[in-house]
């Protein structure tokens, strides 16, 4: 299949499952309301003002020679996802208070017997900083094809004096339908799916949980449907400020 009918069927597939979640919650009035405000959005969003201001991310990617800005995303993969999630990498100084705070000195992980798992990785930013850790293994799952790509190239051509791990995968895949691995699991979250998708995504892990004892732990970046996450009763939240929730499995 080409690369533009795959993408074509993604939006599609998006459209319909967005407009079927709205109908539900809301009645198609008020969908109807929210979907001409999300073209709205995205046309404002691609003017050339808007644009420039998306070019503050960019010190990153000066630093290691990779291109994870949202800045330059095309406007295929713009509009796929405002349906879905849009693409917004993670700050760097937020991520490794995280990883320090929350990650090894509250929840005193080893970094080396866990795999870290970024579901809607985008660029793959988080997966390089996350490079910065001795992380057994590191993986990312992104469903825009545009995206996936470039965080493969970006892990190709990562430059860091300071990389503690080198075991990098990054999958195109949709998150819902992602099979966790079986080891002790770090799992980044930065919005990657609307209520529904999360709900199922952390129905998965809870039945992989189950099914294969280990420690898992969650970092939730902007956490704007933590009521989900507090449903899950296996999950106890250990810490958290306005920006974020950590999470660690029951009993471990
Ligand atoms: C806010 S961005 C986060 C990017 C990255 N995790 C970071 O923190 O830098 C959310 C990402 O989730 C992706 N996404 C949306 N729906 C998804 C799905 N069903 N499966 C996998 N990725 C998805 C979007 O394309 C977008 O790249």
């Amino acid at each position: 299949m080409r690369a533009m009918e795959a993408d074509e069927i993604r939006m599609s597939r998006a459209l319909r499952e967005w407009w079927r979640e709205g109908c539900a919650r809301a009645g198609w009035v008020r969908t109807s309301a929210a979907f001409a405000r999300e073209i709205w959005e995205f046309l404002r969003d691609s003017t050339p003002g808007r644009r420039r201001q998306r070019f503050g991310d960019v010190e990153f990617d000066w630093e290691h020679g990779v291109d994870t800005t949202s800045a330059n995303v095309s406007w295929r993969s713009r509009l796929l996802g405002h349906f879905l999630s849009p693409y917004q990498p993670t700050d760097p100084a937020l991520f490794h208070h995280l990883m320090a705070n929350e990650l090894m000195a509250a929840l005193e992980v080893d970094c080396s017997k866990f795999v870290f798992v970024d579901l809607g990785s985008g660029k793959g930013r988080t997966l390089l900083m996350a490079a910065e850790y001795p992380f057994q293994k590191i993986i990312g799952v992104e469903v825009v094809p545009e995206l996936h790509e470039i965080a493969r190239a970006n892990i190709a051509g990562y430059k860091s004096g300071s990389q503690m791990c080198f075991d990098l995968e990054a999958v195109c895949a949709d998150a819902r339908d992602y099979e966790f691995p079986h080891q002790p699991l770090v799992l980044f979250l930065f919005n990657p799916l609307p209520e529904a998708g999360l709900r199922q995504v952390m129905g998965n892990l809870g039945r992989s949980v189950a099914e294969h004892p280990r420690p898992v732990v969650v970092l939730y970046h902007n956490p704007l449907l933590e009521q989900t996450l507090a449903r899950c009763e296996w999950l106890k939240k250990t810490g958290g400020t306005h920006q974020y929730s950590a999470y660690r499995n029951r009993g471990r």
